[in-house]
């Protein structure tokens, strides 16, 4: 579904990503892990076309995304969750869920959409009217997450979604990113809390300094020693 071949990717003389291969299958979930300043953020970067690689090629269902504009890369079903929430503060729970469907293709379904994401996230639901920037942050990942469902994603990027959560958050959000999946949403993951995320994963990539250093099954990376003891402290 989504193929990435030598990428390479620098902030000005800074070069942070070095001949990143990396496959996603529709279906998967797939995880990328690293250390803070590894490169994750920057690879679902230049997957939206936040930014614009160096080289490599980045092809989704068979067509090159290089020359789409940011706004191209979401009507074609790529959809990414960013790093520190990024809803609308002044909007209401309603309010920032409408903002996710303006693509003409997800509008006519605006609705069932919202169901949706109150079904899955009642806590939502309940506090439809509140304005964004007084929820908790992890009611506000809820709704960064909803919101990006709202789009009709057909492969959703979350950067970092249980970032700063409590434990309990965690384990919720981590339900919902595989129930995303069994409603048939391809996800690519981006994690520090590597243990979770190997655990859900279908497959995962290790990244460090801009390298893809590993690859594998989660539960074959899980076992790895490097990976163990990097990041998870065994
Ligand atoms: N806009 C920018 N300008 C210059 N350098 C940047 C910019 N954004 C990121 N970097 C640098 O690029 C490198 C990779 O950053 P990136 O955000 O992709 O890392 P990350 O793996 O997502 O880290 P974290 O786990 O801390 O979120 C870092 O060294 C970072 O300082
Ligand atoms: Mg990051």
């Amino acid at each position: 579904m989504l193929t990435i071949d030598k990428l390479n990717f620098s902030y000005g003389d800074l070069k942070v990503l070095w001949d990143i291969d990396l496959e996603v299958n529709q279906g998967e979930i797939v995880s990328v892990v690293g250390a803070n300043g590894a490169g994750k953020s920057t690879t679902l970067k230049n997957i939206s076309r936040l930014v614009k690689p160096a080289s490599g090629i980045i092809s989704f269902n068979g067509e090159d995304l290089n020359g789409l504009e940011s706004h191209q890369v979401v009507e074609r079903g790529i959809v990414q969750v960013p790093e520190g929430r990024k809803i609308f503060p002044e909007m209401t729970v309603l309010e920032n869920l409408a903002m996710g469907s303006y693509i003409s293709g997800a509008r006519k379904d605006r609705e069932a959409n919202v169901e949706r994401v109150f079904s899955m996230f009642p806590r939502l639901k309940e506090r439809e009217k509140q304005l964004g920037g007084t929820m908790s942050g992890g009611e506000q990942q809820m709704l960064a997450i909803g919101r990006g469902l709202m789009t009709n994603p057909k492969l959703l990027l979350l950067d970092e979604p249980s970032l700063g959560l409590s434990p309990l958050f965690v384990k919720i959000i981590f339900e919902i990113i595989q129930e995303i999946n069994k409603l048939g949403v391809t996800i690519l993951l981006v994690e520090q809390n590597v243990f979770q995320s190997l655990k859900i994963a279908h497959r995962a990539y290790v990244l460090e300094t801009g390298r893809v250093v590993l690859s594998g099954t989660g539960s074959e990376l899980l076992n790895n020693d490097h990976v163990k003891k990097a990041f998870l402290g065994m």
